[in-house]
């Protein structure tokens, strides 16, 4: 009798258990399940990769681009500067309201700025983005397959720009990669916008290295020179200073106004990422950027990164915007071979406060910058180092101190 009764008792305990195990487990599958929806139908996320001229960035969008998740355009403000020449604060907040149409998949703000009756290979480097070659904008390549930009730039030139807007609103992530904004302060309404949810990654690139890479393609940056440098009249001995020295006061701007004392609406929705972080490491930080915008890695994502990032070659010069498979250290660090002392003394002395708060070491003569021995990259960046737990802090406090 006894045991009989401890046994249907033992039985009944077992099937609540199954029950509730089974309704844990059917709450979570549609909790879950309807997460999914929200994330596609309502609620998406918004990305700014904000950077400046040759500092990867079309390397990093790319790294956006050929995610299943993301819809991704290359330069949209292209499009404004093409057609305005204003000084570059004047444009900013039209580019500010451009965005803010993109981000909720609008393009008639795009289209106003484009040629009558434009057709999706009329959008500034249209063949980059991987979603303008997958459906619904082009039958191409399967949204879980890598795009390829030749064969997408033949094959998916839809007529009209119908293909933007349906293409656009059946992502989760939309991503726009820009250079030509040089504050945060216009695009504070975005972040208070309740139908956005914005982040930035702001990538930056030690602005030696920047000098080289702006000395290779001079011709294919002048347009934007003189919108950046306001139309002054400026030596062309000088101008790729006085644009770096623009740059580098972005970079002050942008970095104070998001780490020191950030508005409440920007608290956690800025990351700095410094291109020779990125190239050192690359699945490492690719992995903490995704982290940050809620996109995972995927196995395929991750072999293309490692292709990219170690395959052999030089980058060709004559196409200034082309991601070749190339050793991406050695080209990280080859302008200190080619650059003389006193250009680069040039810069150090414009982009000095820059250079300190982003952690890039200054050389004192020639000898110093050709050592490749001596590390250039003060370990951590100022966006890590806030975090760290106290002991290692002070460390780091050291080292930076330097
Ligand atoms: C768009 O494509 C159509 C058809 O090929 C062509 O006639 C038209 O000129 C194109 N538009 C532009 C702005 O190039
Ligand atoms: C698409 O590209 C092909 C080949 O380059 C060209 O012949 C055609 O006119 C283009 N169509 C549009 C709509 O731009």
């Amino acid at each position: 009798m006894f045991r009989c009764r401890m046994n249907v008792s033992t039985m009944i305990f077992l099937v609540i258990l199954q029950g509730a195990t089974v309704v844990l487990f059917c709450g979570w599958y549609f909790q879950l399940s309807s997460c999914n929806n929200n994330t596609i139908q309502n609620h998406k996320v918004h990305i700014l990769v904000l950077s400046s001229w040759r500092s990867g960035s079309s390397f990093l969008g790319q790294v956006f681009s050929q995610h299943p998740s993301v819809f991704y355009l290359m330069e949209p403000g292209w499009h404004i500067w093409g057609r305005l020449q204003k000084p570059k604060n004047m444009l900013q907040y039209i580019l500010r309201d451009l965005y803010r149409d993109l981000f909720q998949c609008e393009f008639s703000g795009l289209e106003a700025f484009m040629p009558p009756k434009s057709n999706i290979s009329n959008v500034f480097m249209w063949s980059h983005s991987r979603a303008l070659c997958s459906p619904p904008a082009c039958p191409l390549t399967p949204r879980t397959e890598l795009s390829e930009e030749r064969k997408c730039s033949e094959r998916c030139n839809a007529t009209g720009l119908k293909g933007l807007k349906s293409s656009c609103e059946s992502y989760s992530h939309i991503v726009l990669k820009e250079v030509r904004f040089f504050e945060l302060d216009s695009l504070y309404p975005l972040f208070k916008d309740p139908s956005l949810d914005l982040r930035i990654i702001h990538l930056v690139r030690d602005p030696r290295a920047v000098l080289k890479s702006r000395e290779q393609a001079v011709n294919a940056l002048a347009y934007d020179s003189t919108i950046v440098v306001d139309q002054r009249n400026i030596p062309p001995a000088d101008l790729q200073y006085e644009v770096i020295k623009e740059i580098c006061r972005s970079h002050v701007l942008i970095n104070e106004r998001a780490m020191l004392k950030p508005p409440l609406f920007l608290k956690g929705r800025y990351k700095l990422v410094r291109y020779e972080d990125l190239v050192r490491n690359p699945i490492g930080e690719i992995n903490d950027l995704y982290q940050f915008v809620g996109l995972e890695l995927t196995r395929k994502l991750g072999e293309w990164v490692y292709r990219v990032t170690h395959g052999k070659g030089v980058g060709s010069k004559a196409d200034a915007f082309k991601i070749t498979s190339r050793d991406a250290t050695d080209v990280s660090e080859a302008w200190r071979n080619s650059l003389p002392f006193a250009k680069v003394k040039r810069i150090q002395d414009l982009c000095y406060g820059a250079m300190k708060m982003i952690g890039y070491r200054t050389v004192n003569n020639e000898k110093e910058l050709k050592n490749l021995d001596i590390e250039l990259l003060v370990p951590q960046g100022p966006y890590k180092f806030i975090w760290l737990p106290p002991k290692m802090g002070q460390a780091a406090n050291k080292t930076r101190g330097k």
